[in-house]
């Protein structure tokens, strides 16, 4: 589209964001959080345009899959997709995952998985030390674990043998690690690998190997190589000695939703699914998933979700919105009346956001 003239400067052009709000809980933190994107982009003079797209299992039990053949394709029209969760009760979680979320990680080249975990001041974490957590996950997003190759074969049904191939390609450790690198340099100059190459002898063994040589080039970061079984003692007990962790892709899931436990749990954490240096939509997603069992009743917390939308808003050059969204939820949820179940209130989920969009209103554009 050719830019607008406007006074003789270049209005910015409109940010198009499809929205994934999938299924269980996701559809209601994605709704919460549409006006607070909009509202922030604006704070950048962003005309922020919402697209919504009905993916997920509810599609798959309509229409036999999750998303359209060409979805990776749709979403590249947009600057940015924020998904909400993927999975219902009545659809197998693994033809649900598959159908959207990892498969659209794949397709799309978003090969780095981002997780930060920060405290916010004052929330209630059942972990003692939490108050001023700040790590960042850097979670590999393309394969190992889940390169989806293998299969179950049975010779007699009680003979049943599955194989599950993890695959971990030089290439794709590289790429990330430096990524990881580069993240550490900007933040507290530590790195901390996340492995099982002690009993892992092939795909782990190359992981440390491939940071070991990044290491060399990047000699004001501190590089720990970490167990991932100790890594997740060490996550409770001492926090603070995480800077940037990198993990594989079954790790980083895992260690993910422990890490989240010091911000107050899974309704807390953001992420963004994205390829950094490529020219492809990045996809935002809180890291809770559809929780059935809350689904419906307007009680979940949408901070995971407005916070993954201030990622986005990063992202796609809306630094004043994203910043003002981050200030507006830590103001917000400094009142106990703002805090859904979760994290120890009773505020129902447009509750929180009426609140914070009442706090982003305050604040002026540029
Ligand atoms: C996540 C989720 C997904 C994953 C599921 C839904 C497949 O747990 O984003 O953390 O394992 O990647
Ligand atoms: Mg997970």
């Amino acid at each position: 589209m050719p830019p607008i003239e406007n006074n003789g400067t270049q209005a910015p052009a409109p940010l198009n964001v499809a929205l994934i709000p999938g299924d269980g809980v996701g559809p209601e933190v994605v709704a919460a959080t549409a006006p607070l994107l909009v509202a922030a982009g604006a704070l950048d003079g962003r005309d922020v345009r919402l697209t919504e797209l009905d993916w997920g299992a509810g599609r798959w039990l309509r229409e036999g899959s999750a998303k359209p053949d060409d979805a990776a394709a749709i979403l590249r029209g947009f600057d940015a997709g924020l998904f909400g969760a993927v999975g219902r009760p009545d659809v197998p979680d693994d033809v649900s995952s598959w159908g959207l979320i990892i498969s659209l990680r794949q397709e799309l080249g978003l090969f780095a998985n981002l997780r930060p975990v920060r405290h916010v001041p004052g929330i209630p974490s059942p972990v003692v030390g939490a108050e001023g957590t700040d790590m960042l996950i850097v979670r590999e997003n393309s394969e190992g674990e889940y390169s989806g190759i293998g299969g179950r074969v049975a010779a007699t049904p009680d003979a049943e043998v599955a194989v599950e191939l993890a695959v971990h390609s030089r290439a794709a450790i590289e790429r990330l690690g430096r990524y990881a690198f580069d993240q550490a340099e900007q933040r507290g100059g530590r790195l901390t690998l996340a492995t099982k190459s002690n009993a892992f002898r092939h795909g782990f063994v190359l992981w440390d190997r491939v940071i070991r040589e990044l290491a060399a080039e990047h000699p004001d970061v501190i590089v720990d190589y970490a167990l991932v079984d100790a890594l997740a003692a060490r996550i409770i007990q001492r926090p603070g000695s995480v800077d940037v962790m990198l993990a594989s892709n079954l790790f980083g899931d895992i260690l993910s939703d422990l890490a989240a436990v010091l911000c107050g749990g899974l309704g807390m954490a953001p992420s963004a699914n994205v390829r950094p240096g490529g020219d492809v939509p990045g996809l935002y997603e809180p890291v809770h998933g559809s929780a059935p069992d809350i689904a419906g009743r307007g009680i979940a917390n949408p901070v995971g979700c407005i916070l993954s939308a201030a990622m986005l808003l990063d992202d796609c050059g809306c630094p004043r919105g994203a910043a003002a969204l981050r200030d507006a939820v830590t103001d917000a949820l400094q009142d106990p009346a703002h805090r859904t179940r979760d994290i120890g209130g009773e505020a129902t989920t447009d509750a929180v956001a009426v609140a914070i969009g009442d706090r982003l209103s305050g604040v002026t554009a540029a």
